[in-house]
């Protein structure tokens, strides 16, 4: 059992690669930016909150998000969390060691996905999900095999997300290297990362993080 971060910019393949870890490995997925959506269609006020915010591809207060971890850490961790877009400041990153520890609970690796902007743009902007069982696809990478109808579940109901353009990318980017980039050298200090080239194919990127795990 291990519990990880992954850690990259917008489309750098994070949530493609928690999903296949969850198949694979019965690892429960943690992703803030799927909770924030949730709580952005199910009409609470928190949601109401932070829905301008992520539509612009600013980063959400770091109080909501420790919030949302903190209730999900204490469920059962199955094979291991994968924190999916969580941490992305350093107070985040400082919360989810203190939450850790409270829970009994160890980090053992961050792995970076390393990525280049160009190919970035190019991701988000093709990127299409599932609206039934959250299937990500894109457009030139990975289609459906027949167009508009999912692989997985059947279902016809696919939706691209509100920030995946490119003014909103933009901002996306610059939070990213302004707030979240940092975490690198924090985590490299710690001796916790790992880095995996995140622009290989979708099945060598699996394979090159499946190794880490398995050290
Ligand atoms: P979030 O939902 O976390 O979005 P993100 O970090 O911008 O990451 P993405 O989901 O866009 O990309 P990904 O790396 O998961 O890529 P994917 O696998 O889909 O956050 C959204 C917003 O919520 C934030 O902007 C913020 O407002 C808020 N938020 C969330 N967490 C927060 C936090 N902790 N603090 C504050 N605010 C927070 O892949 C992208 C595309 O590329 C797909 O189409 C996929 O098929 C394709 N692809 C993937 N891998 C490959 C490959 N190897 N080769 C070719 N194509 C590939």
């Amino acid at each position: 059992m291990a519990n990880i971060i992954l850690l990259g910019p917008p489309g750098a393949g994070k949530g493609t690669q928690a999903k296949r870890l969850v198949d694979e490995r019965a690892m429960v997925q943690l992703s803030t930016g799927d909770m924030l959506r949730e709580a952005k269609t199910s009409g609470t006020e928190m949601g109401k909150l932070v829905a301008d915010v992520m539509a612009r591809g600013q980063l959400v207060t770091d109080e909501i998000v420790i919030g949302l971890i903190a209730e999900k850490l204490a469920v059962d961790s199955g094979g291991g969390f994968i924190f999916d877009g969580f941490p992305r400041t350093l107070k985040q990153a400082d919360a989810l060691a203190d939450l850790m520890a409270r829970t009994g609970q160890t980090l053992d690796s961050v792995i970076e996905m390393q990525v280049d902007d160009a190919a970035l743009v190019a991701r988000i902007i093709g990127r299409f999900t599932c609206g039934a069982c959250g299937e990500v696809y894109h457009d030139v990478t990975r289609p459906t095999q027949v167009a508009g109808t999912c692989d997985v579940c059947g279902s016809h109901d696919m939706k691209r997300r509100a920030d995946d353009n490119e003014d909103a990318l933009k901002t996306r980017l610059m939070e990213y290297y302004k707030k979240t980039s940092p975490l690198i050298g924090y985590y490299y200090a710690k001796g916790q990362l790992e880095s995996v080239d995140g622009l290989a194919e979708m099945d060598a990127v699996g394979e090159a993080i499946a190794k880490i795990l398995d050290k």
